[in-house]
């Protein structure tokens, strides 16, 4: 390297006009102008123009003009103004250009596979097959130095808070979170595996029992489980736990981080406190336990009406201890027929039996179904739903709680396709007292909803085993614009009480001994009352970011299908290797 870089090609501005400077980058774009060529010069921090002249620069000017794109190239020279008329009000350095003095070419490049610029409409696959490519491009640096900047930004926070960094094992027993283990075989001990952790739940709750009082961690999680556009197979937490702690307490603590992350990051001052809804409030007024609220359009219970009316249909499943449930979508009265037939497919698509659907028009209300209720019952309808001329309702009628999921489902398609939902709006909120239990019909008994340490409200305990599914959590999730970032609880910090809840997760007494004994003998040795949280950092960066897909701030995220594009992995391995590890494959597997 014979010319050293002395400046960023997007940190000079005209304050720097008159300096000699050295610059370093990749070669965005070139014009050759007859005896001029210009060059858009690119690093982190964005771009500088870079003239030579051919008088001037004869000895490497043939060498400019074989320039290319992403070639990788120093420049030195000096800063000038540009012309009145060649000023670009759109660059930050706009105003000024770079004469080149000297130049010296690092690497040259083949043409690459896109434009490394922010308009892309490119396959996400050739983006993470060339991501080094990819990461070039503004957009995803920003999106990567975000990604320190909260970093940063939550370390300093939580330290000042009392917490401490601590890192846990990631070769490890499995920890229930709900997904499947990702499993390493041990060498050293024959047929035996670690699992990777689906979270540092038991060594946190361990680090509390040790004394620490307040710990955190940054940390990568692992899940075998079907991935979405929020869901990657590895992914990275704020996790954190703190004792002698009540519900109120992880709420302040966490409240603080977002609204501090928000301050310096976004420039955005949040309002707090943060508002609070219950479970089962969220899924009346929502059909969802993790409700968007940036828009309105609440579920309304029509069961009442229903009941009375002579339409079969609702009747029936309201005699059934169903529901009906009503929702209303201001100016639907304008939906065609198709448009009315294509939303009952859906709703039909997601379980259940069907959609009804009501015009009110000022008279007669246009629908298939009001020849079964009076007038009086029609606006009884309309005013629950506070239907107006040229609105149209819209009901599921369905056992309570799919009719409130579906309905839910409906609410957000229907504000995403009518463009009801504002960008720029920050809604954070609460969700609490979440059941303690859910029932797994294809396992056919109780499931932790969140996961087994989490404790149930104290007035609930005493029906535990007697009406578990009606039992509550102290867990609670922060909800950002319709999705989960964070989820967490109070932990249970008796062995007794683990030991019940273990019963009801139908877990004998000896697999629950070999599987969390340590646990339990630890919570026999003076446990304080603790609890905690974690968020799903890619989750909240991408809603920072305003991006669609955790993928966008991911440095190297696997694709849907939980393949790493860019080096082939997952990979077979050799024989000797398995051989090792003491493995043999099923003969119905490829090798290599
Ligand atoms: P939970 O399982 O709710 O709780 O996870 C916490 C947060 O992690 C994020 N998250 C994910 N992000 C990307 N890809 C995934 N596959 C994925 N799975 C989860 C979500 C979620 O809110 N140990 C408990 C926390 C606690 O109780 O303290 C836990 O892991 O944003
Ligand atoms: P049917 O009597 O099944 O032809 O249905 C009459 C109307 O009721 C149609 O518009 C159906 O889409 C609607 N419908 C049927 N089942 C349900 C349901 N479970 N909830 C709401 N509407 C329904």
């Amino acid at each position: 390297m014979r010319l050293k870089r002395t400046s960023y090609c997007g940190k000079l501005d005209h304050t720097r006009i008159g300096d000699r400077v050295v610059v370093a980058g990749w070669v965005q774009g070139r014009r050759d102008h007859g005896g001029l060529i210009f060059i858009d010069l690119r690093d982190r921090y964005g771009v500088i123009q870079v003239v030579f002249d051919q008088q001037k620069n004869a000895d490497f000017f043939s060498q400019a003009e074989r320039l290319r794109s992403e070639y990788v190239i120093a420049i030195a020279g000096q800063v000038v103004a540009r012309s009145e008329e060649t000023v670009n009000p759109k660059l930050p350095t706009g105003e000024i250009e770079i004469t080149t003095e000297d130049m010296e070419v690092f690497s040259t490049s083949r043409t690459p596979p896109f434009y490394i610029e922010d308009q892309l409409d490119t396959d996400e696959n050739i983006r993470l097959t060339y991501r080094y490519l990819d990461l070039r491009r503004p957009e995803m640096q920003r999106s990567l130095e975000l990604r320190h900047r909260v970093s940063l930004a939550t370390r300093e926070y939580l330290d000042a808070a009392g917490f401490w960094e601590i890192e846990t094992p990631f070769l490890t027993r499995s920890t229930p979170e709900g997904a499947r283990d990702y499993l390493v075989p041990s060498r050293m001990a024959p047929g035996n595996f670690f699992a990777l952790p689906q979270s540092p739940q038991l060594f946190k709750q361990l680090l509390m029992v040790s004394g620490v009082d307040r710990y955190f961690q940054i940390v990568r999680c692992f899940r075998d489980e079907d991935l979405r556009a929020d869901r990657q197979p590895e992914f990275t937490q704020i996790d954190m736990e703190m004792s002698f702690c009540d519900r109120n307490d992880v709420k302040g603590a966490v409240e603080g981080l977002v609204i501090h992350l928000f301050a310096r990051l976004l420039e955005k001052e949040l309002p707090s406190p943060f508002p609070v809804l219950t479970y089962a409030e969220a899924v009346e007024r929502y059909g969802s336990d993790r409700p968007d609220r940036r828009f309105g359009m609440e579920l309304r219970d029509v069961s009442d009406i229903a009941a009375r009316s002579t339409f079969n249909v609702f009747r029936k499943i309201v005699e059934k201890n169903g529901a009906v449930k009503g929702l209303l979508v201001q100016g639907g009265g304008s939906f065609s027929r198709k448009e009315l037939d294509d939303l009952t497919a859906l709703v039909q698509s997601w379980g259940t039996g069907g959609l009804a659907w009501m015009i009110v028009t000022g008279e007669e209300m246009k629908s298939p179904i009001s020849k079964f209720f009076t007038a009086e019952q029609l606006a009884d309808l309309t005013g629950r739903l506070e239907g107006n001329p040229g609105d149209l309702l819209l009901f599921v009628a369905d056992k309570t709680e799919l009719a409130l999921k579906v309905l839910g489902q409906l609410r957000l398609h229907l504000a995403q396709k009518l463009g009801l939902i504002p960008a720029n709006v920050d809604d954070f909120l609460w969700v609490v007292d979440f059941p303690l239990f859910v029932y797994d019909d294809e396992e056919e008994r109780l499931v932790a909803n969140h996961h087994p340490f989490t404790a149930p409200l104290a007035e609930d305990l005493a029906v535990l085993e007697e009406s578990p599914l009606k039992v509550r959590s102290q867990a609670y999730d922060l909800v950002y614009n319709g999705i989960e970032v964070a989820g967490g609880s109070i932990r249970i910090h008796d062995r007794q009480t683990q030991e019940r809840i273990f019963g009801l997760l139908q877990m004998a007494p000896e697999e629950a001994a070999e599987k969390f004994g340590f646990l339990l003998q630890a919570f026999e040795y003076g446990a304080p009352p603790h609890g905690g949280i974690a968020f799903g950092l890619d989750r909240l960066l991408m809603l920072m970011a305003a991006k669609h897909s955790i993928r966008d701030v991911i440095p190297f995220p696997k694709t849907a299908s939980g393949n790493c594009l860019l080096t082939g992995a997952p990979a077979p391995v050799v024989p000797a290797q398995l051989r090792e590890l003491h493995i043999s494959l099923d003969k119905s597997e490829k090798q290599p």
